[in-house]
């Protein structure tokens, strides 16, 4: 049987459950995937830090050229920009299918990213990057490609979910909430992104670019986070029947101009009765409306290690698949064909 070589970039709290399980299930992924996977090494800051997950020392470097140079597939589970550009694309560059989580990256350098891997015949698969768990990323990509999509809102971040529903069913405060979120592995290495919208903007724009066929950037995403949402606010809305709720919203608007693209990120007041107000924890729902398909709803877990290895997992499976049939499969709308998104300005809220 063959063997494919796989990088791993950070070993945190996701990086540490995918390296875990792809030693642990090592004969599953085997069977199905066609090729033995071998952890090749695992990229880390400090490999010597004290680790909750238990990893082979050996496997660990702060070596990332030669790691990514004769890797088959590289995953990338770093966060943040850079080094996580240069090394994606170096591993494109080198022919290895990459796996990513960051969504922060493919919001801001989607465009440069996906161009290369078009170039040079390899994928990118991201599965991860957004409502973690859920597969929501594929369904919209492959199983809706022939539908025509209106609108998808949700709520597409973990972490803020978890502290506005602490907040409103347990009575914590905002700061204790945010602790418990961060030990369950749920907040990005800078909170800030979590908490002032820009992780869930960065979901939001990556979600249109893929339901709209177009191009749609981070700057392009109306923003609020819920840093001042407070207790007050919260017990006011349960008076009035209501719960808070981070929203994203990527929807078609006509406007004086025809037809554009609205995408936003905002706190909303949603009544308990909508499914949304039963979204508890740490988990996310994404509703989408498509014209002949009709509304689905897509519900899970929208942070935390080992449920985000899932997704990551499923991509390795598929990328290895695709490297054992000699490259078929990409399954990205070619970049050069998408046109520019028309941005409308509207701030209708639900
Ligand atoms: P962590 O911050 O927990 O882990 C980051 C890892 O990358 C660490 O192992 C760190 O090394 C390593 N790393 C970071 N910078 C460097 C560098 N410059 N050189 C070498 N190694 C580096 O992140 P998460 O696991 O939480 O998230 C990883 C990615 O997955 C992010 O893009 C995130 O947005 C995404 N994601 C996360 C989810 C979650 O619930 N946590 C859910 C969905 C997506 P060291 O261990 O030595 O510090
Ligand atoms: N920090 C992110 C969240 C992780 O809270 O949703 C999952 O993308």
């Amino acid at each position: 049987q063959r063997t494919l070589r796989v990088a791993l970039l950070g070993a945190g709290s996701v990086g540490s459950q995918v390296a875990r399980l792809l030693q642990e299930h090592a004969d599953d992924f085997a069977e199905r995937s066609g090729a033995r996977l071998e952890l090749a090494g695992i990229l880390v800051r400090d490999p010597d830090a004290p680790r909750d997950v238990p990893l082979p020392r050996e496997l660990l470097t702060t070596d990332a050229e030669s790691l990514i140079l004769g890797a088959d597939i590289v995953i990338e589970l770093m966060g943040g920009i850079e080094p996580a550009r240069t090394h994606v694309l170096a591993a494109l560059r080198s022919g290895a299918d990459v796996v990513t989580g960051n969504k922060a990256l493919l919001a801001t350098h989607g465009a440069e990213i996906f161009e290369l891997a078009d170039q040079v015949g390899a994928s990118v698969s991201y599965e991860a990057a957004v409502a973690a768990a859920i597969p929501i990323i594929r369904p919209l990509r492959d199983s809706l490609a022939g539908d025509r999509i209106v609108r998808i809102f949700g709520i597409v971040n973990g972490s803020t979910n978890f502290i506005l529903d602490s907040m409103d069913r347990q009575g914590l405060s905002a700061e204790e909430a945010q602790r418990i979120a961060t030990e369950l592995g749920y907040l990005e290495a800078d909170p800030t992104l979590d908490l002032e919208g820009y992780d869930a903007a960065q979901k939001a724009a990556i979600l249109a670019s893929l339901a709209f066929h177009t191009s749609v950037e981070i700057d392009d995403v109306y923003r609020e986070g819920i840093s001042d949402v407070t207790a007050d606010m919260i017990e006011d809305a349960r008076r009035a029947g209501s719960v808070i709720k981070l929203l994203a919203v990527c929807e078609r608007i006509a406007d004086a101009e025809g037809e554009a693209i609205s995408v936003r990120v905002y706190p909303a007041l949603i009544s308990r009765e909508h499914p949304l107000a039963s979204v508890h924890g740490g988990n996310n729902a994404v509703f989408v409306e498509a014209e002949a398909a009709g509304p689905l709803m897509f519900y899970g877990a929208g942070a935390g290690g080992v449920q985000t290895a899932s997704a990551v997992l499923g991509d390795v499976v598929s990328a290895a698949r695709r490297h054992i049939a000699g490259g078929v499969g990409v399954g990205e709308t070619p970049r050069q064909s998408l046109p520019t998104a028309r941005i409308g300005r509207i701030t209708t809220r639900y």
